[in-house]
């Protein structure tokens, strides 16, 4: 039997077809707005996939971000924690043969095609799966928030977000706007899953309510104090890790292996494609925070001031946009 029938494929076919769809901050991809958010239209699809198809396990652990803001480097951190009590060599660990990406699949990408056979291979998956999305909350299927499965969310600094997106599809797609122009479309919402502040709300506001099911990170948090944050995301799945007897080697072990540098240099960082479209190099540029005042104006300053301010209110988010300056009215 198919796994979706003819009609529901036309259906859901007129159903992209009639999305409003933007130019992002480059050529391609291009965006369409599905759901309130924009979405890459070549991915379309593997929401509409992951949303009607996917079934959660409660073991399941998903990495959740906003794009540029940590990912592949919470990916590496969650895999090996998770995966700890199999792989318990770091000399002979899969993330030294392995790309975090190929080691953690995105669901919206991955469920964008040959959808039976992704479907079998997820659950066919050794148990806990360490999973990721970039899909905003009220968008995630249903047996991720129902289910007991845990969502750590790492989201950044919107300054060094916006660099760090600029820089990325600057390598990897054609470019069709100017530095200037592509901000103001990040200034209203229009970047890849977004908007941002959205984005960042929605999982900020239920890592409140419900403490245990997310765990929300911040990129400047996490390369200020590794460790701690390392500590917390062990807890939070409530790795073996962290109990008693177990020493704080294996913690510093495990950062050692994630670290920016350790994966910059790594052979299989360096050649290769993510789904045959991505050089895997291009997940490493700088790594840093405050990157974001060797690019912007006094004047894009101000405006992206202004709109963290005006968007993110008195959610209590905020974030340190300077490895020592923190933002005035975002930061705690
Ligand atoms: P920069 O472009 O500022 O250097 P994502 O993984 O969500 O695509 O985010 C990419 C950003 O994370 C890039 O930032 C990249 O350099 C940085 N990054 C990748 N791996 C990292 C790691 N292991 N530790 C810290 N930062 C990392």
């Amino acid at each position: 039997m198919a796994f979706v029938s003819d009609k529901e494929a036309n259906e859901e076919n007129e159903l992209i077809l009639s999305l409003p769809k933007e130019m992002g901050l480059f050529a391609a991809p291009y965006l369409n707005l599905f759901q309130d958010f924009w979405c890459p239209s070549l991915y379309v699809q593997g929401v509409i996939n992951f949303q009607k198809h996917f079934d959660a396990k409660d073991n399941d652990v998903f990495v959740a971000s906003f794009p540029k803001s940590g990912t592949t480097w919470l990916k590496a951190l969650a895999f090996v924690i998770v995966n700890h009590h199999r792989f318990s060599s770091f000399d002979h660990h899969p993330l030294l043969s392995s790309n975090p990406h190929q080691l953690v699949s995105g669901l919206e990408f991955f469920l964008s095609h040959d959808l039976p056979d992704q479907i079998l291979s997820l659950s066919n998956m050794s148990e806990p799966r360490v999973l990721a999305t970039h899909v905003p909350l009220p968008s995630l299927p249903e047996s991720i928030t129902k289910s007991n499965c845990k969502i750590i969310y790492i989201c950044r600094n919107p300054f060094d977000t916006f660099v760090s997106t600029w820089e990325f599809f600057t390598k990897v797609s054609s470019r069709a706007l100017t530095f200037e122009e592509a901000f103001e479309k990040y200034c209203n919402g229009i970047t890849v899953f977004g908007p941002w502040w959205s984005h960042m709300l929605g999982y900020w506001k239920e890592s409140i309510d419900r403490p245990n099911k997310v765990l929300f990170l911040k990129y400047e948090d996490l390369k200020e104090d590794t460790v701690f944050h390392v500590k917390r995301i062990a807890e939070f799945l409530d790795s073996p890790i962290t109990r008693e007897g177990v020493s704080n080697t294996v913690i510093e072990n495990i950062i050692k292996l994630c670290r920016f540098e350790t994966m910059k240099d790594l052979e299989v960082n360096k050649s290769g494609y993510i789904n045959n479209i991505i050089e895997k190099k291009h997940f490493f540029r700088k790594g840093e925070i405050g990157d974001w005042i060797n690019y912007f104006s006094p004047s894009m300053i101000e405006k992206l001031s202004k709109i963290i301010e005006e968007k993110l209110g008195d959610s209590g988010l905020s974030f340190k946009v300077h490895s020592e300056i923190p933002l005035q009215h975002a930061t705690s």
